[in-house]
């Protein structure tokens, strides 16, 4: 069944009301970024002034413009914005991104709230107002003022404010996430966050939900949208301290709400609170990469005892559990272990570790019962080469099929300097999410854990 907000994300024509020639306003950015897109569609610039905008024939309003527009992006001064969006709805425009700022977070609600009248008997979608607009990297559509072009893949990014989820753009190509679609969703007085959800939750090209959120207009709705949705869903949400809870009403006008409500709720419903972006980031990137772990026991392999304590620390604090090692696991890593180590969990290599310990130690795992996710660390000791111990992973990863064969995640940490970062992104490339902290590791782990216990719920 098609979604209804399919033509908002794969829209045919576009319009882009307040185009200018004039390099530096936004509404000039926003034509150009859909022009340039890799992405066929008919797109038409709107001012009353213009004939022709970068090429293309400019008309003076929308009413003018031949045949059916499925999206219109509003650029112009919030006072003009009530008048466009009249001629939308008399247009039957299917969806609207009013990008224009100065409606509710200055808190000039009733001009906020004659868009709301406005389009309450339409059909039309409208999101914003106060957005950048977004990115559909799947197909490669940028409907956006902002520049960036994000790497695609499978993770959908929603946030409230414009500038982070511009940011994000940026932090996600760094660390070699690729996303689906990245969009803003600002005052959201009408498309709001459990749309998204429930939309990404049926769009085959995303894997993984992520949002940035300041305040949530109907917290019912919220919930069941994660609740419903089958996919792993990450919420960072702002506002947990008295001050930003200050700061988020001067931000989009919103109030933010009980921290200690909203942790339970979003626990409740099956989703993931995060801390902050990174560690947002952190838990998609393992998401998407790895599969869930069947259970709570991990087995971390280090070549520094003292990194292999850190972990064990976190994954404790953070609710994993680290068990002895089975008899036979003792047994198989004991035979490469040098005469004066004996073999535990974590499993300390020792600092000359190289290549085949840390491959054997991590095939041993593997075929353990009783072990659900494993963590590779390594440390620059200045013995081994830190390429023997990215190579070990790499080689597992490609030769042993882990997913189809284990269904065990496995994922790294690093101790170390430059030499190492170069490796860092040849994991980071082939799926391997690696970390350069043992806390944001086992956060990691632990997100993989609580994924597979939501598929377990599920099946039930
Ligand atoms: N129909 C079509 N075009 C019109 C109309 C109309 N009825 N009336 C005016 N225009 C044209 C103007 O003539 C102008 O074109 P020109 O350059 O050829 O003269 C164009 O529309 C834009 O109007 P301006 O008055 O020049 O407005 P400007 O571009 O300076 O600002 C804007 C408009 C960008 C919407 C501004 O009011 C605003 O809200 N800025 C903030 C936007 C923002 O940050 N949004 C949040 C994003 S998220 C984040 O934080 C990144």
């Amino acid at each position: 069944m098609v979604h209804e907000l399919d033509t908002f994300f794969k829209p045919k024509t576009i319009a882009v009301v307040g185009a200018s020639r004039d390099s530096r306003k936004i509404g000039h950015a926003a034509l150009k970024n859909i022009l340039i897109s890799d992405y066929q569609c008919k797109l038409y610039p709107i001012n009353p002034k213009e004939e022709t905008i970068l090429g293309l024939k400019c008309y003076k309003k929308i009413s003018q413009v031949p045949g059916q527009i499925d999206l219109v992006l509003i650029s112009v001064p919030a006072i003009i914005v009530p008048t466009i969006l009249k001629d939308c709805v008399e247009k039957k425009v299917q969806n609207v991104i009013i990008i224009s700022s100065g409606f509710g977070e200055v808190d000039n609600h009733e001009l906020e709230n004659e868009l709301k009248e406005i389009i309450k008997k339409s059909k039309m979608r409208v999101l914003g107002p106060n957005v950048m607009g977004y990115k559909n990297a799947s197909i490669g559509l940028d409907a956006s003022f902002a520049y960036g072009t994000p790497r695609k893949g499978n993770v959908a990014l929603i946030s409230q404010s414009g500038a982070l989820g511009i940011g994000m753009i940026y932090l996600a190509n760094n660390e070699y996430m690729g996303v689906s679609k990245i969009i803003g969703v600002g005052n959201k007085i009408d498309i709001d966050d459990d749309d998204l959800i429930d939309y990404f939750a049926q769009d085959p090209d995303t894997k993984v939900i992520g949002l940035y959120v300041e305040a949530v207009k109907n917290g019912r709705k919220f919930m069941n949208s994660i609740k419903k949705c089958d996919k792993p869903v990450l919420v960072v949400k702002a506002g947990r301290s008295k001050a930003g809870a200050r700061a988020t009403a001067s931000h989009t006008g919103s109030m933010a709400g009980s921290n200690e409500i909203y942790t339970a709720a979003i626990k409740q419903a099956g989703g993931i609170r995060c801390r902050d972006l990174v560690e947002l980031f952190d838990m998609a990137k393992a998401l998407t990469g790895q599969p869930p772990a069947q259970g709570n026991k991990i087995g971390i392999i280090t070549n520094g005892g003292g990194l292999g304590i850190l972990l064990t620390d976190a994954c404790e604090e953070t609710g994993l559990t680290i068990p002895k090692l089975s008899t036979k696991t003792y047994k198989e890593i004991d035979k490469i272990l040098p005469d004066l180590i004996k073999p535990n969990n974590p499993v300390d290599l020792s600092a000359d570790a190289g290549f085949f310990r840390y491959e054997l130690a991590t095939s041993a795992l593997l075929e353990d019962p009783n072990i659900d996710g494993i963590i590779v660390a390594s440390v620059h000791g200045g013995y081994a080469r830190p390429e023997e111990f990215t190579g070990a992973i790499l080689k597992m990863i490609r030769e042993r099929k882990l997913h189809e064969a284990y269904k065990k995640p496995i994922i790294a940490t690093w101790v170390g300097g430059r030499e190492y970062e170069d490796l860092v992104i040849d994991l980071k490339a082939a799926g391997v999410p690696i970390y350069p902290s043992s806390w944001r590791t086992a956060r990691a782990m632990f997100a993989l854990y609580l994924e597979g216990e939501r598929i377990k719920r599920e099946k039930k």
